[in-house]
This record gives C-alpha cells, structure tokens and sequence, in this order.
C-alpha cells in the first residue's frame, strides 16, 4: 500500500531535546506519526505520515469503553557511523497480530507495520539520540473507534505508530532494582489475555503495583492466577534466574508475553555457555534456591528495560538478596552483548539487526 507523506507545517516543529542525559522514558514525541485505518467492507486505507498531533475521536469510540486496543514497542538505535538500526522488528509485527487475533481486531500486514515504522523512523531520523544507553522507542497501536456502546468488535481502526527519544526505563538506570512477588492480585489466567499486548493488562496491574512501591519496591513479580504458586513476569519484562550453569524462565503458557528480548536473551545465554530451561518455577523452591545461593544472578528483560539486574526479591514479607545484591557477570555479559549487537559495536550472527 502506497504510504502518502503530508507537508509537515513549520509551526508544527517541536524544538529538540538538548540534553540527552535526562531524556526519561516515553516523555517527548517526536515530529510526526504514521496512521492507516481499518474500514469494514474496505480493508486497510488512507496510510499516511501525518504531523504529530490529538486525535479528534467520539466519546463513544469502542475504546474508550471496552478498550478494544493493542500495542507495540520496539526500538532504532543510532550506530556511531550515524546509520540506524531496528532490532527484530519483524518479530513485533508478528506478535502485534496475535495480539490483533485475541482481540478480534483486523489483522496488519506486516509489510504495513514495517513499511509504516521505516517510513516515519527515517523521516523522523534527526530525533534518534545518541548518548549511551538512548534510543528511539517506537510505538505501534491499533485502537477501536466505531462509537456505538453496544460490546462487539468495531467496523473501524486507527493503525498508528508514534516515536519518543528514550533514555532508562527505570530512573535507576542499569543498577539492581527491588521486586516484591505479588500474592494476592493476578494479572493473568490461562484462556484470558495475559500474552496479549493489550492495555487492559497493564490498567488492571497498577493497583499491585502502587501498593509495593508504597512499601518500597520498584516493581511486582507475577504468580500465576490459579495457584498463586508459579513465577510469571513482571509488569514491564520477563523474569530469568541464573544458576552456575544454567539460566531458567517461565514457560510460554498463555499467560506472559512471548518477550523478543526473552527469545533473543535464551539465545545468547546458549551461546554464552549456559544450558537454557523454560518451566514452571515454584516460588518457594525459587526462594529456596535464592537463599542458599544456588541461583545467583536474577534479572528481567524487555525492550523497554533491556536487561535490569534484580538485587533482591520480597515474598510474604521475607526480603532475600539475590547473590551479593549487585549486577552479576551473566547479566552484565548478557547486556553488554545484547546492547553491543544492538549499538553496531559487535557482529550480529543472528541476523536480528535491520538497517535503514
Ligand atoms: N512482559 C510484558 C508484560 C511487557 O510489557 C514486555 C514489554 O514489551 C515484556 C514482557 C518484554 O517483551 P519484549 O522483550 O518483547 O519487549
Ligand atoms: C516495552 O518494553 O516495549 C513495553 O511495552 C513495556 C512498556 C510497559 C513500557
């Protein structure tokens, strides 16, 4: 499909960030966005880039209601040559579809998704930062806006991606942060829509959230929602737990995002030497093994996160250390590699990197 590009008028240029250190994350936006909709008995139309700005949509929309929406986040790196680089993007236009499936939503096709996301990354290329550890995020999302209250899949889409120049995700920076394992609200249920990228998951997650920063911790560890026994993922990343030889993860079962970082870290840690295991890991044996120090490294990843070292772990109000509480050699290793691969600075012999 033919992506027009609009005139982007002189008053609609937003003054550039000049200080990259305290970019934050998902603060600023950049220039323009992309959109094509979804009509009933049409298909997909009218993509266009588009000056950044609100939408005007009925108070009715679909969205607003039942929240009929999913998402994406992905991210272009500036290499030091100044070409730029997307990281498995095919990989988000495939996992934007599933979600699209579980929520009766049209699929995308992924030469729209990527076409779309090339298109605004390079007109938009002057935006990327460039200070270590700063990216362009990138945000594909689809919402509902047919206004009509009754509850069924709506007759029209918005398909639209924004950008927003990006430092951290956790104001810490890459230093260890404090997960509580969360026991008493859920996020997911086998059959519900845990491993869907839709923003009724996160909604539903604030509430535990808030109440352990409350007490001190920067994030929750999910259990799984029938018997409060199993490790899940956290609100932003999935979970790994790094033993002498060995690196252990929560099994694809439904209820977690099939992270790409999560698949791209199982592959690193095989090639750095560890045995991988994706199963169901019970929380008191975790503890167990926290505590007498078998595992000795624990860490999330995500794109947003990228790999955030976790120094220590709260369940039913007992706080251990993981390890020594700092950053582990396994994680450090996985983050330098994975950055490395991501930043140009070392080969890619997996073929994830897409240059522009
Ligand atoms: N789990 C959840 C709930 C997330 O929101 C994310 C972020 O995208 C992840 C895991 C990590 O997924 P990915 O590595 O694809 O970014
Ligand atoms: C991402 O890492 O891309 C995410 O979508 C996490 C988000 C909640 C910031």
């Amino acid at each position: 499909m033919d992506i027009k590009v609009l005139p982007l008028p002189e008053e609609s240029k937003k003054s550039k960030f000049t200080d990259e250190s305290k970019l934050g994350f998902g603060k600023i936006f950049t220039d323009r966005m992309f959109i094509a909709e979804w009509k009933v008995n049409q298909g997909w139309v009218d993509a266009r880039v588009q000056p950044y700005g609100p939408f005007s949509l009925d108070p009715a929309a679909l969205v607003f209601h039942y929240a009929q929406e999913i998402f994406e986040g992905l991210k272009a790196y500036k290499w030091q040559d100044g070409s730029i680089a997307l990281f498995r993007p095919e990989m988000n236009a495939r996992r934007f579809n599933i979600s699209a499936d579980r929520l009766c939503m049209p699929e995308v096709p992924e030469e729209l998704f990527l076409e779309g996301v090339k298109q605004l990354v390079s007109l938009e290329r002057d935006w990327i930062p460039s200070a270590e550890g700063t990216s362009l995020y990138i945000r594909p999302t689809m919402m509902a806006v047919e206004p009509v209250l009754g509850v069924k899949p709506s007759d029209h889409y918005y398909f639209y991606v924004i950008l927003s120049p990006v430092g951290a995700y956790y104001a810490s920076g890459f230093n260890p942060i404090k997960i509580m394992v969360e026991d008493s609200y859920v996020r997911a249920v086998p059959g519900g829509t845990g491993e869907a990228k839709t923003g009724g998951n996160y909604a539903s997650s604030l509430k535990a959230g808030l109440e352990a920063k409350k007490k001190g911790y920067d994030q929750v560890l999910w259990l799984d929602g029938v018997n409060k026994r199993y490790i899940e993922e956290v609100g932003a990343m999935n979970m790994f737990f790094a033993y002498a030889d060995k690196v252990v993860t929560a099994p694809l079962a439904g209820s977690i995002l099939n992270g790409i970082t999560r698949d791209s870290v199982l592959k690193l840690s095989d090639k750095l030497g560890f045995s991988v295991e994706e199963r169901p890991i019970d929380v008191n044996e975790l503890m167990a093994d926290i505590r007498s120090g078998k595992i000795k490294e624990a860490f999330g990843s995500g794109t947003a996160a990228v790999i955030t070292p976790v120094g220590s772990l709260c369940y039913k109000n007992e706080s251990v250390d993981v390890g020594n509480g700092g950053v582990g050699s396994l994680t450090q290793r996985l983050y330098d590699t994975l950055t490395g691969i991501q930043y140009g600075k070392i080969a890619d012999p997996f073929g994830w990197i897409q240059k522009l």
